[in-house]
């Protein structure tokens, strides 16, 4: 996770897992997030928790450049204003009702949200493409002993079976969210077997966490 001692980046999801108007949850060790991405393309990470009566917003809907709860329809807007209640359509909604939200930076086709207010960008990550996430019940130590490999300054994990694969880690409350990329100039068969190496690596990561349990 890059960090400086203001904040840090959280991974927390591939780009092409998040079209245009849809929302999914996800979460940061600042808490559950809904992240969603507007009709226009811009990605935005508001508290999954709606202000008028606890809705998760991650169960909501997209329209147009709002974010809407699916109890009552209360629309957020990407900074966190509440922009409609559709109970009273002629009111103009108070300053106070809002969501929080956190900064979100898309890069390299990784969706990266922000704890607390890091001075640093999240890495490039140019020399790779992302081609799938998947969650493992294992911590980052029994991953780096399943991959052979050590996380990197840019927070990667090599693979030693395979130098063209890396993991990017993103650690859960109680499992790994990890993003499989490979290099660039890899074909479609060597994408298919770095989507197979990473499903062998989870099984053996899970072995060794059950074990030291
Ligand atoms: S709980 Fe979200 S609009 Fe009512």
């Amino acid at each position: 996770m890059p960090s400086d001692t203001a904040g840090s980046w959280m991974p927390v999801a591939l780009s092409a897992d998040l079209p245009p108007a849809t929302v999914i949850p996800a979460w940061t060790s600042a808490g559950s997030i809904a992240l969603w991405r507007s009709q226009s393309g811009r990605v935005s990470a508001s508290s999954d928790r709606c202000p008028h009566r606890g809705m998760r917003l991650s169960h909501g809907f997209v329209r147009g450049e709002a974010l809407s709860c699916i109890y009552h329809g209360w629309s957020y807007s990407p900074a966190g204003g509440c922009v409609r209640i559709p109970a009273h359509p002629d009111l103009v909604p108070p300053e106070t009702i809002r969501v929080a939200v956190q900064r979100v930076e898309e890069s390299d086709g990784i969706v990266w949200v922000s704890v607390g207010e890091p001075a640093i960008l999240p890495p490039r990550l140019d020399r790779f493409a992302p081609i799938r996430s998947l969650t493992l019940d294992a911590g980052i130590a029994a991953i780096e002993a399943a991959a052979e490999g050590k996380l990197d300054a840019d927070g990667l994990i090599h693979v030693a079976e395979c130098p063209w694969v890396r993991l990017l880690p993103a650690a859960q409350i109680a499992c790994t969210l990890i993003h499989v990329l490979v290099e660039q100039d890899r074909n479609v068969a060597d994408r298919i077997t770095a989507s197979r190496i990473a499903e062998a690596l989870r099984r053996r990561a899970e072995k060794r966490q059950k074990d030291a349990a």
